[in-house]
C-alpha cells in the first residue's frame, strides 16, 4: 500500500514515521511518498524517515519529491499535512488581530481565517490531482484550519475525511488516569473542530466522567486553562481552544506581552532539522514532544486502517453534519464519533447539544460557511462578513480593520486581494 504525505516535509512526519513503525500490524505499508516543495526540509525529514524505518525493520520504501503528481499517483492514501506561508504567515495570523483587541490563533478567529483563505484554494488543487492521478485514494485531511478544508473537500466531491489529535488525546490522557488500556474508553466528545466539549467518558461503556471531574478536576482544568469550577458545573470538558472564547480577553493580554507560538515553533523546528539531518539520529527525537501533536500518528494509522480494513469501529473524525446535529445545516462538517468503514466516516447520533454550547457551534458553523465562501470567490466584502459572523470579532469596525490588515498581510498568498 503506498500512503502519500503532501507536506511530508514538515517536522510532524517523524512522528507519524513512529506509528507506522509501532504500529504496523494494522497498517501494510510498502511506499511512503513524501511531497514537498521546500527542498531544504523535504531531504532531512525523509533521511530522518528511512532511517528510523530501517532501524525498526520496516521494508517500506520512502520516497521524495516536489511534484504533487508524482508523489500521489497511485497511493491508496495521501495525507495533507501542509502549511501555505509557513511559520511567518501562521506569526501574522497570531500577531495582526490582537493589535485589534482579538485573539491571535492560526484556527480560531480572524487568524484562522487568513490561514482558510491561503490554504483552501492550495488543497483544491492538490486534491484535483489527486482525483486524476490516484483516483479512489482517501484523502485525510491534517490541514488546519481542518473544519473549513473538509468542507472544502466534501463540497468539490473529493473522498476526505478531517483529522485532529484533540479527541484522541483527551482519549489517551482520560485512560492513563484510569490505569485502563485506551480500547476501553470512549468519548462523548462534540461539536466543530478545535470547538468541542467531552460530555461523556465511556469506560467498558458506563460514563466515569462525574468521577474523573469529581477526583482530577484541578489537572484537567490545568491542561484546558480554564477554572476548575467551570469544569465542574458544567460536567464537561471543553477542548483548550475553548479557552479563546471563555477567557478571550485574559487571552489577547497575555498575548500581547508573551512571545507567539508560531516564533517557539520556527525555533523548535530549526533545532528538529538539524537532528533530523544527523546520521546518528535514528529514533523520534524527544524534541517533537513539545509540538502540539501528540498522538497525530495513532490516529492517522487507525483511521486509515479502518477505511481501508473496513474495520467498522468508531473514531472522532470531522465529517458532513447530515442531522447529527439538526440545529445545523446537513451539509456543515462537525468533529463526532463516526463509524469508520471502507466507505467512509458515519456519525454516529449525538445526544442534543445543551443551548450553552449549541449557540456558540451554530455561531462559528455559519462563520464557517461564510469563510469559505471568501476563500473559494475572494473579496474583501466576503471576508468582512466572515469576521462579521464570528463570535470573536462580531463589531463591524473590527471586522473592517482586520480586512484590511489581514489581506495586506496575506498579499503574497491571495492572488485577488
Ligand atoms: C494541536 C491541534 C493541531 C495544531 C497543533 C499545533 O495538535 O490539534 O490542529 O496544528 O496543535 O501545534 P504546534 O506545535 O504547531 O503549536
Ligand atoms: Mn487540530
Amino acid at each position: 500500500m503506498k500512503l502519500a504525505v503532501v507536506g511530508g516535509g514538515s517536522t510532524y512526519t517523524p512522528e507519524l514515521v513512529d506509528g507506522f513503525a509501532r504500529l504496523r500490524e494494522d497498517l501494510p505499508l510498502t511506499e511512503l511518498a513524501l511531497v514537498d516543495p521546500a527542498a531544504e526540509r523535504l531531504e532531512p525529514v525523509a533521511g530522518m524517515a528511512r532511517r528510523m524505518l530501517r532501524a525498526a525493520g520496516h521494508p517500506a520504501a520512502v520516497t521524495a519529491t516536489g511534484d504533487v503528481r508524482a508523489g500521489v499517483e497511485g497511493a491508496a492514501v495521501v495525507l495533507l499535512q501542509l502549511r501555505v506561508g509557513g511559520q511567518a504567515a501562521r506569526e501574522v495570523d497570531e500577531t495582526l488581530p490582537p493589535r485589534c483587541g482579538c485573539v491571535g490563533q492560526e484556527t480560531t478567529g480572524a487568524g484562522g481565517l487568513a490561514k482558510a483563505l491561503r490554504t483552501v484554494p492550495v488543497v483544491l488543487d492538490i486534491a484535483e490531482t489527486v482525483a486524476r492521478h490516484a483516483p479512489g485514494a482517501w484523502i485525510v485531511d491534517f490541514t488546519n484550519p481542518v473544519g473549513i478544508v473538509t468542507r472544502a473537500l466534501l463540497d468539490a466531491g473529493h473522498r476526505a475525511i478531517g483529522l485532529c489529535n484533540v479527541a484522541i488525546g483527551f482519549q489517551r490522557r482520560f485512560a492513563a488516569t484510569l490505569g485502563a488500556d485506551p480500547s476501553r474508553v470512549s468519548l462523548g466528545h462534540a461539536g466543530l473542530n478545535h470547538l468541542t466539549w467531552v460530555r461523556s467518558v465511556l469506560l467498558d461503556g458506563e460514563d466515569v466522567l462525574p468521577g474523573l471531574i469529581r477526583e482530577h478536576g484541578r489537572e484537567i482544568a490545568a491542561d484546558v486553562g480554564l477554572p476548575v469550577e467551570l469544569i465542574t458545573r458544567l460536567g464537561a470538558v471543553p477542548s483548550y481552544y475553548l479557552r479563546y472564547f471563555y477567557a478571550h480577553d485574559l487571552v489577547v493580554a497575555e498575548q500581547r506581552t508573551e512571545p507567539s507560538r508560531a516564533a517557539r515553533v520556527a525555533e523548535i523546528e530549526r533545532e528538529l532539522l538539524a537532528l533530523y539531518a544527523d546520521p546518528a539520529v535514528t529514533a523520534k527525537p524527544e524534541l517533537l514532544g513539545q509540538r502540539g501533536g501528540a498522538f497525530y500518528s495513532e490516529a492517522a494509522v487507525a483511521l486509515i486502517a479502518s477505511l481501508l480494513g473496513d474495520r467498522g469501529d468508531v473514531q472522532v473524525v470531522n465529517a458532513r453534519n447530515g442531522g447529527v446535529l439538526p440545529f445545523l445545516p446537513d451539509e456543515a462538517v462537525v468533529e463526532v464519533p463516526a463509524r469508520i468503514t471502507a466507505s467512509g466516516a458515519e456519525p454516529l447520533p449525538v445526544a442534543p447539544l445543551e443551548p450553552l454550547y449549541a449557540g456558540l457551534v451554530a455561531h462559528v458553523s455559519a462563520y464557517e460557511t461564510l469563510a469559505l465562501e471568501a476563500a473559494l470567490r475572494g473579496g474583501r466584502e466576503r471576508v468582512a462578513d466572515a469576521l462579521l459572523a464570528h463570535p470573536l470579532v462580531g463589531q463591524e469596525h473590527l471586522a473592517r480593520e482586520l480586512t484590511g490588515l489581514l489581506l495586506e498581510a496575506n498579499r503574497a498568498h491571495l492572488p485577488w486581494a
